[in-house]
């Protein structure tokens, strides 16, 4: 069978890469960051007359040809070695996978020289956080709680990948994840809709500015849709996600990345209640062409249109592409389904000519928008000196302190003094380069890593105390027992736990470097590989021996600061008790290290918040906070919906995260204590650093709609911002609640309503705010 049943890239990578014809894939106070203008493109208009144009000469194949995403590389059962051919005949609209900018150069040479009609081929590669410069992983991102630092850092991404080449990233991943045994958890922004549909616009202006034009890459939004509640958080495994869930949870941030102007969506590979998300035609045509008027097109995720017959829902690959085109799917990602049975299905009247000139004309489009006609090609004298601008590194620095989230920070342990005489680093993770950058960046990936030079922890450390003296205790790197697709594109082998012997030998070397340490600092958590796709953990305890080396390190009696490296929340239970300062630095990228000593040190005061609730234990997954209050809510003396053995908060709130100062929210107010259904509220908010040094509070507005057609949450976010405050200001905020914050989709009528009801009001620092307010909506 040509694809495995959890296949996808997976599968493709393992028999096929690398491959061997071709070279391939070969501050204290807030700031805005500033993100430079792009140059405009062609109207929306003009692009449609001219695609509109372009499509009336275009014969059968050459249609189904644009519909067609070749890997860069010889597929089997695509003919010859290269995909040459196929492009001479118009044959491909896209090709992935490939970043060798000569290859990409001769292939779009063959498509606008040779190609009858000469459309430009449209490249495409997953820029997810950073081309060269690794930018923190979204996760990260997403923890600042600053959609400017998300914009900031894919327009620069944008800008490296567009000058080698790429035109089209499968970039955002807004997929909400609630379950963080769910490894892809680390791609997208966490578990809120409102914080998720924030970061999912950020990233579309980031790419594609305000109009896409000739310095534009053209965005993917992912994994349309209902991915991440995939059962058990097992990557790839079915979602049941009732209607009023997807469109009141799941789907929010992919309609906020519609409505900024995102210009393609990718299809998820799961099925979404027994019906594959890339032939659901709920999906790709109910909602997101008809309910949202969206005029982009849709990829399948890889191999996902043959993976239609995998499922047991398509019949063979014809049946495949049939149900394919059928839900809406505009071009198939590698699999060569459509290529090789569109014309079978014409041909039969099974497909009309004039549904496929609709799947066609908004590829076309896009590639009049981005100026693809008139500049096919990559500059390729430009292109070093694009991927190795400075500017780049020192963003990628400001924008990896401003996602660091401190959990913990007993008797002021951080900051720590710059005249610290000798520092113990532990852990495996303390000057790992590779781990740093986080798993999806696009030349460490692919072969093409160790040009970019990323900074880890112990560099960092090093640069920034250059008198100290610094050792370090790695400690044998943990193993995953069953390796997952990120380890076979970098060719990771198994790693055997350690012997007894080598571990107690570890544990005595740290203990004696500990010992002679004016301050431990254990940099520990997942390697990157443990996270991203098909990395699903069914524990989240620290893996390897890393718990035991810290509890060593703790016993010495030393100051310890635990920072943690990882893609999810990881069960750090003990630490929390034991461990005095706690720095969540998440995948912080190429300028991690870096980053971790300005915050360290003090120099940047740490401002990031959850954009996860962060579990004790695995069983407690899914954890999130907007849930529904059930019959036996917490604050009920007799509470019974809950586990006997752990406790039922969270050991951090989601919005949670430290500061090195204090912050105070005072004085909420409504502009009105009493609102008709559609119109307006305003929320006002006092905070104030009431520490000694400047600092950024994130405030964040919740609601919570006490009675109605429906059960709604105990909370859901609303509003939030964060401002940077010396010591001492004060700052009045404001938030609107109107129709859009107010409405849900009533399971009841199956519309978007805003209900006469009382609303609670809070704001605060975190999920859990105290200050409260009343809104009355009435008729
Ligand atoms: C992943 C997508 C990715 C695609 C192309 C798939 O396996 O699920 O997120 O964009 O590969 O690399």
């Amino acid at each position: 069978m040509l694809f495995s049943p959890r296949g996808g890239t997976y599968w493709f990578m393992r028999n096929f890469w690398p491959p061997k014809s071709l070279v391939l894939l070969s501050c204290l106070l807030a700031f805005t960051i500033y993100v430079p203008a792009q140059s405009a493109g062609m109207s929306a208009d003009e692009a449609h007359r001219r695609a509109e144009a372009l499509l009336k000469q275009m014969n059968l194949d050459e249609k189904i040809g644009q519909m067609n995403q070749a890997a860069g590389m010889a597929i089997p059962g695509l003919g010859g070695g290269k995909p040459d051919d196929l492009i001479a005949k118009g044959g491909v609209g896209s090709v992935l996978w490939l970043i060798d900018v000569k290859e990409i150069n001769r292939l779009q040479h063959i498509a606008v020289e040779k190609s009858r009609l000469h459309v430009p081929i449209l490249f495409a590669f997953d820029v997810i956080h950073g081309y060269r410069t690794a930018f923190p992983v979204p996760l990260a991102m997403a923890s600042s709680w600053d959609p400017s630092v998300e914009k900031a850092a894919q327009r620069y991404a944008g800008q490296d990948a567009r000058a080698a080449g790429i035109l089209w990233t499968f970039t955002p991943m807004v997929d909400i994840a609630r379950d963080a045994r769910w490894g892809r958890i680390v791609e997208g922004a966490g578990e809120d809709p409102y914080l998720g549909a924030a970061m999912a616009r950020a990233q579309v202006r980031g790419f594609q500015g305000q109009n896409m034009g000739p310095d534009s890459v053209l965005v993917c939004v992912k994994h349309f849709a209902g991915y991440g509640a995939a059962e058990g958080g097992r990557d790839y495994d079915s979602s049941y996600v009732p209607e009023e869930l997807m469109e009141n949870v799941y789907l929010k941030p992919f309609h906020a990345a519609a409505e900024a102007g995102a210009g393609s969506f990718m299809s998820a590979y799961m099925d979404l209640n027994d019906v594959p998300a890339s032939g659901n035609h709920w999906l790709l045509t109910d909602v997101l062409r008809n309910q949202w008027g969206y005029k982009g097109f849709v990829v399948s995720d890889a191999f996902a249109v043959a993976s239609l017959q995998v499922h047991g829902f398509a019949k063979d690959p014809e049946d495949a592409a049939l149900k394919g085109v059928t839900a809406g799917l505009n071009m198939d990602m590698a699999s060569g389904t459509y290529v090789k049975n569109i014309a079978k299905l014409v041909s039969a009247g099974k497909i009309r000519e004039t549904q496929l000139d609709a799947m066609v004309l908004p590829i076309l489009e896009a590639k009049y928008k981005m100026g693809l006609f008139d500049h096919p090609y990559v500059d390729e004298s430009k292109v070093e000196i694009t991927l190795n601008r400075q500017e780049g590194r020192e963003l990628a620095r400001k924008v990896a302190s401003r996602s660091m989230v401190l959990l913990r920070n007993e008797n002021q342990t951080l900051p720590l003094k710059k005249d610290l005489k000798k520092v113990t680093v532990i852990g495996p993770l303390a000057d790992s380069a590779h781990d740093i950058e986080g798993g999806w960046t696009v030349e460490g990936l692919f072969g093409g890593g160790g040009k970019s030079h990323p900074v880890t922890v112990l560099a960092g450390l090093k640069a920034a105390l250059p008198g100290a003296q610094i050792s370090a205790v790695p400690g044998p790197i943990p193993g995953k027992v069953f390796l997952g697709m990120v380890d076979q594109f970098s060719g990771a082998k198994a790693v055997a736990p350690p012997t007894a012997e080598e571990t107690t030998e570890w544990i005595s070397k740290v203990k004696s470097a500990a010992a002679d340490a004016d301050v431990v600092i254990a940099v520990m958590g997942e390697m990157a590989s443990m996270s991203s796709e098909a990395a699903s953990r069914a524990s989240m305890k620290l893996p390897g021996i890393q718990q035991q080396m810290l509890e060593a390190a703790v016993a010495t009696g030393k100051p310890v600061v635990l920072v943690l490296e990882n893609g999810r929340p990881v069960d750090i239970s003990w630490a929390a008790e034991h461990v005095p300062a706690i720095l969540e630095i998440w995948f912080p990228g190429t300028e991690g290290g870096n980053a971790v000593a300005d915050v360290l040190f003090g120099d940047v005061n740490p401002g990031g918040k959850l954009p996860v609730s962060w579990a004790h234990t695995a069983g407690e997954e899914p954890l999130y906070y907007n849930h529904n209050l059930t019959h036996e809510p917490e604050d009920r003396p007799n509470f019974t919906s809950r586990y006997w053995d752990v406790a039922s908060k969270p050991l951090y709130p989601f919005g949670y995260g430290l500061s090195y100062t204090t912050f105070k929210f005072e004085n909420l107010k409504l502009s009105k204590a009493r609102v008709k259904a559609g119109d307006s509220a305003e929320v006002q908010v006092d905070v104030t650093n009431t520490g000694s040094v400047a600092g950024d509070a994130v405030a964040q507005v919740y609601i919570h709609q006490r009675w109605g057609s429906a059960s709604r949450p105990v909370r859901q976010l609303e509003g939030f911002k964060r401002v940077g405050l010396k010591p001492g200001e004060k700052q009045t905020l404001t938030f609107a609640l109107g129709k859009d914050e107010l409405q849900f989709w009533d399971p009841q009528t199956k519309k978007w309503v805003v209900e006469p009801s009382t609303f609670d009001v809070w704001a605060g620092e975190d999920s859990t705010a105290k200050l409260h307010a009343e809104l009355t909506v009435s008729d």
